[in-house]
């Protein structure tokens, strides 16, 4: 399965995702300034996904460190965070990949800087390898809500392209198929950056598993003719009380899916829950540049050139819409302020 990032022994190689499926360029990064790049313009793109990003990006960031004593280190590596953390606002991944890091740095007793760099690059390759581990579990929780034959629909990209591993809730389908559940998919083509038609349908079909695009205005009609059992997406962000952050369209999707009687699930590890915000509408949402929307793909002008545009990146499905969240601890079910609450409690006394 493609790997989105990959650490190569002194670099971070990613998939510059702005040019698939036409092109597969792999990018060299070095510097938390590439990094920083890297994630603003979606090459690396996904909640996960940027997680794992930064956390090597603090590395690259630190490992030439001219710090003499590990405050210095530390305060040098608290301005490091502040900085990517203007890279995206809405995929809280990336702040829980970097506070791991910061509070594991803190409670280390480590006070050799070079031992401070390496203790860094193996927190990074361990936030890696868990993410992996937690798409692994999601998969295999998330198979009680796939009934064989399933036709499900999905938005956005949420494979091995956005995670560390198989996916989140690409992962639980492909475990479905892998399973010989004869599952069947519909994307959506996810305007205006186009993750669903450009990286969704590539790993679905590289996958081997029947695929039908549509346009993001089509679902309406798709589950009024009765053609789709259920959805199941990603997430940017879940508040406390259920809500799920997750790319512009999902919230249309999950109306659609309720007033036609189909479940609507959503498969984010435990990194993905924000214990700070309570409510969806506390989640910041990225607003991206306007050309987006203005232009196909950067290129091809569809408008008048001067036409003001509204791009938020995100919408906020609320917790009433949502069958049920998909997690690496099990599925969870509404009232959502109840189980989070829990799952979170208990990840806490077994860690
Ligand atoms: O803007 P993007 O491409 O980073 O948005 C990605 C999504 O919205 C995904 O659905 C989400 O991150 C879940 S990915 C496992």
């Amino acid at each position: 399965m493609i790997k989105a990032v990959e650490w190569k022994e002194s670099y971070l190689q990613l998939i510059d995702q702005t040019l698939i499926p036409s092109a597969t360029v792999y990018k060299k990064i070095t510097t938390i300034e590439e990094t920083f790049e890297a994630i603003r313009n979606l090459r690396v793109r996904g909640a996960p996904a940027i997680g794992i990003t930064a956390a090597y990006g603090l590395y690259l960031g630190m490992r030439e460190s001219k710090a003499s004593t590990r405050e210095e280190f530390l305060a040098e590596l608290s301005r490091h965070i502040e900085y990517l953390a203007e890279a995206r606002p809405t995929a809280v991944n990336l702040f829980w990949a970097m506070d791991e890091i910061k509070e594991r740095l803190h409670r280390s007793q480590t006070r050799d800087v070079n031992a401070l760099k390496k203790e860094l690059l193996t927190i990074a390759l361990e936030i890696h390898e868990d993410d992996r581990q937690r798409c692994e579990e999601m998969a295999n929780y998330g198979q009680e809500v796939i009934p064989e034959g399933a036709r499900i629909i999905t938005h956005c990209n949420t494979g091995a392209l956005a995670t560390g591993g198989i996916g989140t809730a690409f992962g639980v389908i492909y475990r479905a198929h892998q399973l010989g559940k004869q599952v069947s998919v519909f994307a959506d083509e996810t305007r205006p950056v186009l993750q669903g038609a450009r990286l969704t349908v590539f790993e679905l079909m590289e996958a081997g598993i029947p695929t039908t695009l549509i346009c993001d205005n089509m679902a309406a009609a798709l589950m009024q003719q009765r053609k789709v059992d259920l959805a199941i997406v990603g997430a940017d962000r879940i508040a406390m009380d259920g809500s799920v952050a997750n790319k512009i369209g999902t919230y249309n999707l999950a109306v659609l899916a309720k007033y036609h009687g189909i479940p609507f699930f959503v498969a984010a590890p435990l990194s993905t829950i924000d214990p700070e915000i309570h409510s969806g509408k506390d989640i910041p949402i990225e607003t991206r540049p306007e050309d987006e929307i203005r232009k196909v793909f950067n290129q091809c002008l569809i408008t008048v050139p001067s036409v003001p545009c509204w791009n938020p990146a995100f919408d906020v499905t609320p917790p009433e819409l949502v069958s049920g969240i998909i997690t690496e601890k099990g599925v969870l079910k509404p009232p959502y302020t109840k189980s989070i609450q829990e799952v979170l409690n208990n990840s806490l006394i077994n860690s």
